[in-house]
């Protein structure tokens, strides 16, 4: 069986080249994951770090998906929605239940704390529902063996360095990495995990190169971002629509997470944000109290908080200037999908 066949097998509803929505931690809910999924992609709800409110989400994506007049082709007893865990903080015991309960199509691990805990999650979700597919977001070589050798994952997002929100401090872009891991897990045709693309991936060009490198389908974050299903402040999504030049006026750092109070991450993660007032001080030396006491402020001020004056964290990729627009989840994946046959059409013409 090729990688292609695989992929109906697993996820039937799908139209390849693959699209995935990230699940992004608050933003990516029911409502994203589940146009993203009605429109041919994989759609994934960002469960993060706290799965309190998970059974909610699953519940409500349940509802969405089983009023839609033909429902999606699914392997038996499977939601045709992934779940996305941060796993270093997310509660193992409180998260299997729901496992087992929704049976979503895939469970995203991320950044556990140490291999045995990425061995217990895949092992008890394996349990908990046999049908769903273990994904490991990976951003080195080295992790990506680790997760084939540890978890025998079905699917390895390779996460470049130029990816929006964490992921780790020292890393590579897609254009070396994704061929590395390529080579290192000697994938071919059938053998081997499927290989998705994380990091700066916005639209069917970059897309289309990602294919070309060796990945079954692309994951987007970042743009996401700017679709009216994301669950984003107006002022977080503006911000992500006025920013240019990402590689300008994105970082990777941990100042953000200082500032909110998220620190329980690895000394090897960060994490990309546009830069702003914050990231400023920081970086010009003000204490990290105060600038926290300057950030809880900047909240009371809603929507104006966000903004290269400002202070409120927007975490977004280098793409983030290619993020013109914002557009539904589902005419995105079909832009990035038709897109990528146009260019690749084009190519083909120049050869
Ligand atoms: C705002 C934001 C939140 C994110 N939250 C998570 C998360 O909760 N779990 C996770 O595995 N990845 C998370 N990511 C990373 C994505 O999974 C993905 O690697 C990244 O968005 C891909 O790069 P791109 O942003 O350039 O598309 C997040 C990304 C962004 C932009």
């Amino acid at each position: 069986m090729n990688d292609m066949q695989r992929i109906k097998e697993d996820y039937p509803w799908i139209q390849t080249p693959v699209v995935v929505g990230a699940p992004m931690r608050l933003i990516a809910l029911a409502d994203m994951a589940v146009e993203i999924s009605k429109a041919g992609g994989i759609g994934f709800i960002g469960a993060g770090t706290d799965v309190s409110d998970l059974d909610s989400h699953l519940s409500s994506a349940q509802t969405l998906l089983s009023a839609l007049p033909s429902p999606l082709p699914t392997k038996p007893h499977t939601l045709p929605i992934g779940v996305g865990f941060i796993n270093w903080g997310a509660d193992l015991s409180a998260a299997m239940p729901l496992i087992q309960k929704y049976k979503p199509c895939a469970a995203w691990f991320f950044a556990p704390s140490s291999l045995s805990s990425l061995a217990a999650w895949t092992q008890q979700t394996r349990q908990a529902s046999p049908a769903t597919k273990i994904w490991v977001q990976v951003g080195s070589v080295q992790d990506a063996i680790s997760a084939v050798s540890t978890a025998d994952a079905d699917v390895l997002v390779v996460q470049g360095t130029d990816a929006g929100g964490h992921g780790l401090a020292h890393g590579a872009s897609l254009m070396s990495l994704l061929p590395e891991v390529h080579d290192a897990l000697s994938v071919s045709a059938g053998v081997g995990p499927l290989l998705i693309a994380a990091g700066g991936i916005a639209e069917s060009r970059s897309a289309c190169a990602a294919v070309l490198l060796g990945a079954d389908g692309v994951c987007l974050g970042t743009r996401f971002l700017a679709c009216p299903e994301a669950s984003i402040a107006s002022g977080y999504q503006a911000e992500v629509l006025r920013a240019t030049d990402g590689g300008q006026v994105t970082v990777r750092t941990k100042v953000y997470d200082h500032l909110r109070g998220t620190t329980g991450w690895a000394e090897t993660h960060n994490a990309r944000g546009i830069v702003n007032r914050s990231y400023f001080d920081a970086v010009g030396g003000m204490d990290v109290e105060e600038n926290k006491r300057l950030y809880e402020a900047e909240m009371e001020k809603g929507d104006e908080g966000w903004g290269e004056h400002a202070r409120m964290t927007a975490y977004a990729g280098t793409a983030v200037g290619l993020v013109r627009e914002v557009k539904g989840a589902g005419d995105i994946v079909k832009e990035i999908r038709e897109g990528v046959k146009v260019v690749l059409k084009g190519a083909k013409m120049m050869l």
